[in-house]
């Protein structure tokens, strides 16, 4: 539901022309109003609360006055430097990033966009070492029955090479990672493919601030929809696939310098 304070609005209709779906509309004393009936297609993206200058705002139990005033943000070559020094890490200490630290990276996931607002991604962490050895044990069996069935040279022709290493012990999937997050939608949602990265990708760089290094884990991806046991454990909801894996912890090995990666194609018009 959206309240308009008509005693703090200005009638600046800054929030009626932000509203993407247009549930905002300008009534007939020149205030803000929703239709009734139309309260049912907003997003609750909340930009009408966030746009106002005067605060007089409250969207879905939201009011300006609870909101976070604006932060300050990284310079643009600070930025770039995130970017460029991202290193996928496979060489993990073998300790347990602090639990202090993991609840202040989980809370940048409620700011990742998601297609149409849809906020139902849903993440399983592993936060200890312990629960990871399950995960790893787990999938190094199960993997090794798929291989040795046959079962997954016929479905990965491709990836012979890994399986060779899955069958003497090798933690492929999980790089010895001692953590994991996990981020699955629902069957039905209407970017169920994106999302998952996106949210992921979001922890991952504000991840390196922290000096905590990660993995993109495509290969878990797969394997944790295939393995049943896995699966179960990941406590997903009914309806919900794993979209997007990313290992982390502390680092074990520093990069003394940047990539020089070949630039993409790029059509400017
Ligand atoms: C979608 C995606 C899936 C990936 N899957 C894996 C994986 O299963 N295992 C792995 O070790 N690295 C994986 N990676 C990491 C890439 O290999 C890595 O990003 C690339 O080699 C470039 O290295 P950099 O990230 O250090 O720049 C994946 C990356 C992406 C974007």
């Amino acid at each position: 539901m959206i309240l308009i304070n008509k005693d703090m609005c200005m009638k600046c209709q800054a929030c009626v022309k932000d509203c993407v779906v247009k549930v905002l509309t300008t009534g007939a004393d020149g205030f803000p109003e929703v239709k009734e009936d139309d309260g049912r297609y907003c997003l609750n993206c909340q930009h009408c609360m966030a746009i106002c200058p005067v605060g007089a705002v409250e969207c879905n139990g939201v009011s300006a006055a609870q909101a976070k005033a604006l932060g300050a943000l990284p310079p643009p070559e600070t930025m770039m430097n995130l970017v460029a020094q991202r290193r996928s890490i496979r060489q993990f200490k073998d300790e347990d990033v602090p639990q202090e630290t993991l609840l202040k990276l989980l809370e940048s996931l409620a700011w990742t966009p998601t297609g149409c607002n849809v906020h139902n991604l849903t993440f399983t962490v592993v936060s200890h070492r312990s629960e990871m050895d399950f995960f790893r044990s787990e999938m190094n069996k199960s993997l090794r029955f798929l291989i040795n069935s046959g079962l997954l040279r016929l479905a990965y022709p491709k990836f012979q090479r890994y399986m060779g290493e899955v069958l003497r012990g090798e933690d492929v999937i999980f790089r010895n990672a001692p953590h994991v997050i996990v981020a699955a939608s629902p069957k039905n949602a209407p970017c169920k493919e994106a999302d998952p990265w996106i949210a992921l990708s979001y922890f991952d760089l504000v991840a390196q601030t922290y000096g905590i290094g990660t993995c993109w884990s495509g290969f878990a991806v797969h394997a944790l929809n295939w393995i049943g046991k896995l699966r179960k454990r990941l406590g997903l909801p009914k309806g919900y696939r794993v979209g997007a894996v990313l290992l982390f912890g502390l680092p074990a090995v520093t990069y003394h310098r940047q990539t020089s990666p070949k630039q993409f194609e790029i059509r400017i018009l």
